[in-house]
């Protein structure tokens, strides 16, 4: 009888780059005030990447930190999953200068762009790997250095978006545990309303498109908002029907970090406390595909969930994208350093 598999998470890890960048320093550079941007997004400060510095830089220290957490050696991976919509270049993948950096020459990788959704689609993707019984170890990363791509003259997108990295290191199991179920969903009608124009075989780099700035992120924040608030409350609601779980059995609620009225809003919906669930977009924030690996390895490191405790993980990003993965915790934490 072939048994059936499932995805644990044995080991997690993060990295930010040291500089902060507070609301107080945006106010210098443009019309804004940290007032504004707390009360509107739940932001006081981000961390920023240096001049020359790539995501995988990041992205490697993580992966090595999550890792370390898992016992897991770097020959030992199967797979390298990492989500990004800022490479290092086009190509090769980011992925696969990960897989340089580590010395994990058995894996086979790949890059994953689905915006801030990056991580889920992530995680599904090494979800469904483990289950065909090919692939045992599989690490995901999201990382994303967004500051390189944010045009610093525009309020709108410059206070929300900043740097860092988040990993994972997932494991095959025969017992019932780790992801217990997913959902994943995309609109690509509506990517208009957060993309990067150029860069890519559509507006390639040429003196035009950068004097039209199309090389920066642009969004109809009040349109992504909207939707996101819908989106991210009706996809957690669906998973719970279809796993069977009822809200009193989430431990702790893990949204992306885009604004913490969104975040409030989809608790809401979900009738949790907001003592179960988990936010640090105050410190980081919004690092995209990395809001949620980062957030995993604080709660990991922070002690604060045990085995058996089960966390949902609910993204929406540029695509439009979206997705949702319960996990039940299955590891003993690690203590802080
Ligand atoms: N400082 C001061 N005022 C500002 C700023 C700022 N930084 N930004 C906008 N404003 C002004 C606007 O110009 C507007 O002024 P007006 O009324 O005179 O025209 C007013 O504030 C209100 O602007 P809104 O856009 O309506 O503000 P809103 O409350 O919607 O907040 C925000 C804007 C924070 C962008 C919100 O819409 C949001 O968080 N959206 C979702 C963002 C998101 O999830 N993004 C994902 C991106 S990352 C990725 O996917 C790669």
């Amino acid at each position: 009888m072939i048994k059936e598999l499932y995805a644990e998470v044995v080991g997690t890890g993060s990295a930010l780059p040291p500089k902060v960048v507070t609301n107080v320093d945006l106010e210098r550079i443009v019309d804004t005030s940290d007032e504004w941007i707390y009360t509107r997004t739940g932001i006081r400060e981000r961390h920023i990447a240096e001049e020359g510095e790539p995501a995988s830089k990041y992205a490697s220290i993580a992966a090595e930190r999550a890792l370390e957490d898992a016992g897991v050696r770097p020959e030992q991976l199967d797979f390298i999953l990492v989500a990004t919509v800022t490479p290092d270049t086009p190509f090769p993948s980011t992925s696969c200068i990960v897989q340089k950096k580590l010395g994990a020459p058995r894996a086979a990788c790949m890059d994953v762009s689905a915006g801030c959704s990056g991580f889920i689609y992530g995680l599904v993707t090494a979800d469904n790997l483990i289950k065909t019984g090919s692939y045992k170890t599989i690490l995901v990363v999201g990382v994303e250095l967004l500051s390189k791509i944010t045009d610093w003259t525009d309020r709108g997108t410059c206070v929300l978006l900043a740097d860092g990295a988040g990993a994972a290191v997932l494991r095959a199991s025969e017992k019932k545990t780790g992801i217990l179920g997913t959902h994943l969903g995309s609109d690509g009608s509506l990517g208009h309303l957060l993309h990067m124009p150029g860069g890519g075989s559509l507006n390639p780099a040429t003196h035009e498109t950068i004097e039209a700035k199309y090389h920066y992120l642009k969004m109809s924040g009040n349109e992504v908002f909207k939707h996101a608030v819908q989106v991210m409350g009706d996809i957690s609601e669906k998973l719970l029907d279809v796993v069977g779980l009822k809200r009193e059995d989430i431990s702790l609620l893990v949204p992306h970090q885009a604004n913490l009225r969104i975040i409030q809003a989809t608790a809401r919906r979900l009738k949790l406390p907001m003592d179960k669930v988990y936010v640090n977009i105050d410190r980081y924030g919004n690092t995209s595909s990395a809001t949620i690996p980062i957030a995993l390895d604080e709660i990991n490191r922070l002690g604060l969930v045990k085995p058996g405790d089960v966390l949902l993980m609910v993204a929406f990003g540029a695509g439009f994208t979206w997705g949702v993965a319960a996990l039940e915790w299955s590891k003993q934490n690690t203590p802080s350093s």
